[in-house]
């Protein structure tokens, strides 16, 4: 039996991806931190091309609290985090970014919270009284991340000032109960952690100064933020509308304004015949079409390199014409068999998009 002082009480998790040089100064931070507090440090390294992984084997040679995961083939901030908090005997698992935004020093006081019962989970917040977001890089990074919040309230319905903060503190084995509800995707695991939680969890705050980033750069980027909406998006309308469907549509839409823009070119402006500006057009918009649902729709699953853009496009082309033609077919049917003719265009077109849609996503995309 081991004595009360050496029982493991606190597993740091800590995802990184290029973080080599922020790494030994923050071990020294977290060390002076948490001094009387049994912890360990799990770092969650996606293969960083920086030598982020060795470095912490080389730190972790001289001090064995600290450890490595090293994920070959793998991206993402919510998956590492959760990955992490999965690996620990510690009762108790903080997620804190390795590049020296969050302090350290409120861990103690976020432990001790959760530990006494007070809360559930211990987030620190940018946007409570004491806090800032002074680190963040730029005015349009803070408004993004105002209008991410506000919508990620409305949508768990947790009233908390800062869910989108990487840095709280809760129960391991709640979290891995949790874990198979968890999307894992994107940047938002305290999120998803919220959303998840019936009844909902009892959230304390602290006040977080975000400090500037010590060495290398943001990770978060366009891509990732777009995820977040798709998440939000699954959350809610979802349900009803698979979110493929809702981009294939949204896109077929955008080839519609494409497709008028080109003949109101050719035919308006440049005086061209009417069946050549349709030609273009079409070729135009479906072209479009296919690059856009390429780079969105599908961007988990991209056609790249010339000849696969090239037998994608041609096969999307195909299944657009068969569309084409279900949408003629079925309009002329139902305005036939005496519909409003605007009904049966909105149905020819629900019917083509739907073809199109469940042809290309087997045939162009498919795997
Ligand atoms: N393993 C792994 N995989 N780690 C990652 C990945 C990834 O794909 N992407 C980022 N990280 C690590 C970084 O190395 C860093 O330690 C931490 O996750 C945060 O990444 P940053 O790239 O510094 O993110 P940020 O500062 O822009 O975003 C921070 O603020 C957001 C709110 O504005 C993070 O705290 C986010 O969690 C938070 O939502
Ligand atoms: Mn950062």
């Amino acid at each position: 039996m081991k004595s009360e002082g050496t029982t493991l009480e606190l597993a740091l998790v800590l995802p990184t991806l290029n973080e080599r040089d922020n790494l030994a100064p923050l071990v020294e931070r977290i060390d002076a931190a948490l001094a009387g507090i049994r912890w360990e440090a799990i770092f969650v390294d996606d293969n960083s091309a920086d030598g982020t992984a060795d470095e912490i084997r080389r730190l972790a040679l001289a001090d064995p609290r600290l450890r490595v995961i090293q994920r070959i083939g793998r991206r993402g901030l919510a998956s590492a985090a959760i990955e992490g908090m999965c690996a620990t005997a510690a009762p108790y698992v903080a997620v804190m970014d390795a590049d020296h935004q969050h302090d350290p020093a409120l861990l103690p006081a976020m432990l001790e919270a959760v530990r006494g019962g007070a809360c559930d989970i211990a987030v620190a917040s940018r946007f409570i009284e004491g806090g800032n977001a002074q680190g963040l890089s730029s005015e349009r990074r803070e408004a993004g991340s105002n209008l991410a919040n506000r919508l990620a309230r409305r949508l768990t319905g947790v009233d908390l000032t800062d869910p989108m903060s990487g840095f709280f503190l809760t129960g391991a084995a709640r979290v891995r109960s949790l874990a198979p509800a968890l999307s894992g995707i994107g940047f938002k695991v305290l999120l998803d952690i919220l959303a998840a939680s019936r009844p909902p969890l009892r959230v304390r705050e602290f006040p977080l100064q975000l400090a500037e980033r010590r060495a290398g750069t943001s990770k978060l980027d366009r891509a990732i933020a777009f995820e977040f909406l798709i998440g939000l998006y699954e959350r809610s309308v979802g349900r009803f509308i698979p979110v493929r469907f809702a981009l294939f549509g949204t896109v077929g839409a955008v080839g519609v304004v494409v497709h008028f823009a080109v003949v109101a070119l050719l035919f308006q402006l440049l005086g061209s015949g009417f069946a050549v500006a349709q030609t273009a057009a079409t070729l135009t918009a479906m072209t479009f079409n296919f690059w856009l649902n390429n780079f969105l729709t599908y961007r988990d699953r991209q056609l790249r390199g010339p000849l696969n853009l090239l037998r994608g496009w041609a096969g999307f082309c195909a299944t657009c014409a068969v569309g084409a033609f279900a949408n003629i077919a079925a309009a002329t049917y139902l305005q036939a068999s005496g519909f409003h003719w605007a009904l049966s265009v909105a149905a020819g077109i629900l019917l083509g998009s739907v073809w199109n849609y469940a042809l290309s996503s087997k045939f162009v995309w498919g795997r």
